[in-house]
């Protein structure tokens, strides 16, 4: 069954065309005229995913070689994400949806993300837990099967990469930050400096950032930094603020899968796509553990990964066609993330 997905929630305007769970075209554009401010600016992005996604579209159709009349499934990010952003992407999805009389699917942006790790072709077996890191987010779920998932725990203060992309912009990095630390980490010395790791309270897989992020502030300040890039300091101020955060997300996650018996841990969302991080949480293998990526392409925002949960939805019929008529009428309105996880 051929579909077509769309993600809009952020600064990346993404189509996907699918045939079931594999994927035949995924074009991502990603905004750059954010990098400069430090972050995204919602009224901008609303406006660049609505001059971009009808070419986005054609393209996707084009590089999958369908025509559009074949699609009979159509998926789109409703939530979380930027109002404006989220309509742009939901709205033209419906429309489509509605030109062609076919299943429209709205899908959670965080269910995309867990189910990104389903594109591989090995997939997770269940139960797993699910650790999801992204510039909006950091959520710890139990997954017992097909959208059937627990919250066990979520960021008390900043999300992951948030925090990757405000140490970025304290050293004197554009907007995304993370790709950037990243990069430069993989030349530094991660015991060059030691920023302290959050404590885990008893019981709890609630996370917190702010005193690692503080703490590089403070230690900038200290040592009256100034950017250079060519300074091999900056790499290892990377190495050792990427150290003491994949750690610490680290020893979270096995506290939850120990407690829980649980041997399959998935990771997903933009921070995913760190090689430091990639290479740290596989080493867990050789403790027994079973360890799921997306893909590096499907760790960052996609449309790819709202194609197969859209899919899925509609396979375990847990995504029964939408009355269009209702669909049109009602507003993007994103709720909690937790009453949906
Ligand atoms: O999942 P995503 O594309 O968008 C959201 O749903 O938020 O994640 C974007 C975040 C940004 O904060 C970005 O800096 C971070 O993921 N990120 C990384 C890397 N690539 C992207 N953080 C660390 N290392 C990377 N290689
Ligand atoms: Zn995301």
């Amino acid at each position: 069954m051929l579909s077509i997905s769309f993600e809009t929630s952020c600064d990346e305007t993404s189509v996907a065309v699918l045939d079931d769970d594999k994927v035949l075209s995924n074009i991502i554009s990603s905004q750059s005229l954010h990098n400069v401010y430090g972050g995204v600016i919602p009224e901008l992005a609303s406006r660049e995913h609505l001059k971009n996604i009808s070419f986005i579209t054609d393209k996707a159709i084009k590089k999958a070689g369908i025509k559009l009349q074949q699609i009979k499934l159509v998926g789109a990010t409703s939530e979380p994400g930027l109002i404006g952003a989220l309509f742009i992407g939901l709205n033209y999805a419906k429309s489509i949806a509605y030109s062609l009389n076919s299943c429209f699917i709205p899908v959670n942006h965080l269910h995309a993300h867990i189910y990104s790790t389903f594109l591989n072709e090995k997939k997770p077996n269940f139960p797993f837990i699910a650790l999801i890191i992204s510039g909006g987010h950091t959520l710890l779920i139990q997954v017992e099967d097909y959208f059937n998932h627990k919250l066990l725990g979520t960021t008390i203060d900043d999300a992951a990469g948030e925090a990757f992309d405000k140490v970025a912009k304290m050293l004197g990095f554009e907007y995304p930050g993370g790709p950037i630390i990243d990069k430069l980490a993989t030349t530094g010395n991660e015991k060059f400096h030691r920023f302290p790791k959050p404590k885990i309270k008893d019981g709890k897989y609630n996370f917190s950032f702010s005193g690692i992020k503080t703490s590089v502030l403070y230690y900038l300040r200290e040592i009256n930094y100034i950017n250079d890039k060519s300074n091999e300091l900056v790499s290892d101020i990377c190495a050792s603020f990427q150290y003491a955060i994949i750690e610490y997300l680290i020893e979270v996650v096995i506290k939850a899968a120990s407690d829980r018996s649980i041997s399959n841990i998935v990771v997903s969302g933009g921070v995913s796509s760190n090689s430091y991080l990639r290479k740290k949480f596989r080493n867990l293998e050789t403790r027994g553990y079973q360890i799921y990526y997306p893909t590096k392409i499907y760790s960052t925002d996609n449309a790819a990964m709202v194609g197969i949960t859209a899919y899925y939805k509609y396979r375990y019929n847990l995504g029964k066609p939408k009355d269009l008529e209702k669909l049109f009428n009602a507003t993007a309105r994103p709720k909690s993330v937790f009453s949906e996880i």
